[in-house]
């Protein structure tokens, strides 16, 4: 098999640009066979060595998983014409691929955000039917009792009559709570915990199934999870 120059090989998956191949390659994201290469024109043979960014392998790579720290004031929507949205900040071969976001977080929301181009995996991510947990840092107004966290047991209802499906509240102290739900009603931490008159003042999501926030990600930045960060979420969640 013939050598080509890395910023070329990275290119050719449809990543990114030939620039943006070379900005990612300068920070130092990009590793063959697990050894940083900061060099573009570096050569190598595809087939005979593993090449990955930001820890995630290029080849055989059927759809993008990403992981986005989301800002405050950004939509999760594909596009909008006033406001910014997450999908404003990724990269256009990304977009061109199908890449959106799995499920919604508020204008306000701030935190963990995946973003893919596989839609039976997004689906399987946000459906009741999965159990996978969601975990939400919350900023109330009030001190969250026992028997607040015994109705979260239970399954809020709603101002409205909807009944949620079982979750969790832990108080954290000083006016902070972690909530886990397993579904993804519209504004439903928010509304479940001003079912229990503690406004939300501000909310961050943590956790999905077992993925962690990376927290050296700063607000609006992201990157591909790898394989082993994938699986965390939940491994049945996957393609066959
Ligand atoms: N629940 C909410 O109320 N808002 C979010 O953004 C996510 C979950």
């Amino acid at each position: 098999m013939p050598l080509h120059r890395l910023d070329k090989i990275i290119t050719d998956t449809g990543l990114c640009s030939r620039r943006q191949a070379r900005e990612i390659i300068f920070h130092g994201r990009a590793a063959v066979d697990g050894q940083p290469v900061t060099d573009p024109a570096f050569k190598l043979d595809a087939a005979l060595h593993t090449v990955t960014v930001d820890g995630a392998e290029l080849d055989g790579e059927e759809h993008i998983y990403i992981m986005m720290n989301k800002p405050g004031g950004v939509l999760t929507a594909a596009r909008d014409k006033r406001a910014p949205t997450v999908l404003d900040a990724i990269p256009a071969e990304w977009k061109k691929r199908g890449v959106f976001p799995v499920g919604r977080l508020d204008k306000d929301t701030t935190g963990l955000l995946l973003l893919t181009d596989d839609g039976p995996f997004a689906h399987r991510v946000i459906s009741p039917r999965s159990h996978i947990g969601k975990l939400y840092e919350a900023q109330v107004d009030g001190v969250p009792t026992a028997s607040d966290a015994e109705a979260f047991r239970e399954g809020i209802v709603l101002a409205d009559g909807t009944r949620c499906l079982p979750a969790e509240l832990t108080d954290l102290g000083e006016g902070k709570v972690r909530v886990v739900v397993f579904e993804g009603k519209y504004h439903q931490v928010k509304r479940m915990l001003a079912a229990r008159y503690l406004p939300v003042l501000a909310l961050r999501r943590l956790r999905i199934g077992g993925l962690w926030l990376d927290e050296s990600l700063k607000p609006g930045e992201y990157r591909r999870l790898s394989r082993e960060e994938l699986l965390s979420i939940g491994p049945e969640l996957l393609s066959k």
